[in-house]
């Protein structure tokens, strides 16, 4: 099978690393991809967001499958632009159509689509410049903390958690009348704020049926004990010691389930990746967010213990076929360590060589790729989150220790990282 993947991080390289083991796949192409990516594949250069550049590459290539990694091209609407062409309508799309990337492009879609399906989730109200007055005063009535969300992409920055009334009113402000965001906030969700322990549950769905693959926690904070700046995410676990199979239940009766139900009674097109963002309140699922796709670094973690072909799996999800599909874990733990560039997520920069990455770690040690280039034969750091290092455990404690080990013997000028990913899941030895 002729397959192309779209991306260029470390999702990207997981994918890549995943889909290159398949035995349907000959040849896998990667666009843009990075030096991590062409040891799986082809890299190409094309502009994913060019539709018409990706068509004419997939048209010219007899690409028979093409996986999208990262959201913008769904939410812009890749999928619907391949099915409106003749010779790229047979095409496998692995990814959802406009309508389902919704999930993730716009908030007060998905609050809404939540609440048609009575899916948990904190209550909200969406405004925009016309209702501004109304949403300003229904700030000042709102308990505090308050949630505000800029309701389209922008690019993980569109959410402010305000501790105090006035804080509230000039982020609103700053979103509705100062355009913070361009397009992304000309619509805003307040919401309720939810007291609990985040954690991430991925499935693979062909529209009517679904996987589960595994559950994996994000850190999302810059600095150690979760302090700090937001970022793209630091490092990531999986499996998640808290999600019992009670907790698990729930997720799927209440969550997974009634969103797969209701894309299939709104007949939204669906074939790909939903990324369920939940929180654990008091031992009650709730929806934070939906993305279409897998998360990053999640996927560095949640891909290798995934034991099925992938690309097996993607065509079962073509042909609506999941529920012939059982699901194969490895039963180690995964965790994954992000390696970034000093001063990332704010100002950074780039073009550092980095050494030791070519050395064999090992094989419970897988090194993905994220902002790197190659340039005469060196790999050079190309952006804030560098590298992913993942390894596997017999425990978390065991996976995070590998990985740290190993990136101590890798260097670049201004290498961070954070040294206590997955510590709520690590017992320390007590010191009396
Ligand atoms: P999002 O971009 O929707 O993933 O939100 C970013 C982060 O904001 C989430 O990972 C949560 O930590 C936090 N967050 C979003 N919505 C809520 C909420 N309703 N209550 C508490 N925290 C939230
Ligand atoms: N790590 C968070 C995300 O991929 O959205």
């Amino acid at each position: 099978m002729r397959i192309l993947l779209l991306g260029g991080g470390g999702r990207e390289h997981a994918l890549a690393w995943k889909l290159n083991q398949s035995v349907w796949t000959n040849p896998l192409y990667i666009a843009p991809g990075n030096p991590g990516t062409a040891s799986c594949g082809k890299n190409v250069s094309l502009d994913i967001n060019d539709f018409e550049a990706v068509g004419k590459f997939c048209y010219l290539e007899s690409i028979n499958m093409i996986v999208v990694g990262p959201e913008e091209p769904l939410v812009n609407g890749l999928y619907d632009f391949f099915k409106s062409k003749e010779e790229l309508k047979d095409i496998y799309f692995i990814g959802p159509s406009q309508q389902g990337a919704q999930l993730e492009g716009s908030k007060a879609f998905a609050k809404a689509f939540m609440q048609r399906h009575s899916i948990p989730t904190a209550g909200y109200k969406e405004f925009t410049i016309e209702n501004y007055a109304e949403g300003a005063h229904y700030l000042q009535q709102h308990d505090v903390p308050i949630v505000i969300k800029a309701d389209g992409l922008a690019a993980g920055k569109g959410v402010a958690i305000c501790q105090n009334h006035v804080e509230a009113i000039a982020e609103f402000e700053m979103l509705l009348q100062h355009s913070k965001f361009g397009e992304a906030s000309k619509k805003v969700v307040v919401e309720e704020f939810l007291e609990g322990i985040e954690f991430s549950v991925f499935v693979l769905t062909d529209g009517k049926n679904y996987v589960l693959l595994p559950e994996a926690k994000d850190y999302k904070r810059i600095g150690v004990g979760d302090q700090g700046m937001n970022t793209g995410g630091m490092g990531a676990v999986s499996p998640v010691p808290f999600l019992t199979p009670g907790l698990m239940k729930k997720v799927e009766e209440r969550v997974i389930k009634p969103t797969i139900s209701g894309l299939q009674k709104e007949n939204i097109e669906y074939t790909g990746f939903i990324y369920f963002g939940l929180i654990n309140v008091k031992g009650e699922p709730f929806v934070i967010e939906y993305n279409c796709r897998m998360g990053d670094p999640e996927a560095e973690v949640v891909l290798p213990r995934l034991e099925n072909d992938l690309v097996g799996l993607f065509v079962a999800a073509t042909q609506k076929e999941l529920d012939m599909v059982e699901i194969r874990l490895d039963a180690r733990a995964a965790a994954t360590v992000v390696a970034v560039s000093n001063g990332y997520p704010t100002g950074y920069k780039t073009g550092y060589p980095i050494k030791g990455i070519d050395q064999f770690f090992g094989k419970q040690t897988l090194i993905f790729q994220a902002g790197t280039r190659e340039e005469d034969g060196k790999v050079l750091t190309n952006g804030g989150r560098v590298l992913a290092v993942t390894s596997y455990g017999e425990n978390i404690k065991e996976a995070v220790q590998s990985s740290l080990e190993v990136l101590g013997q890798i260097h670049y000028e201004g290498i961070y990282f954070r040294e206590d990913i997955g510590h709520e899941f690590i017992q320390r030895s007590s010191v009396s």
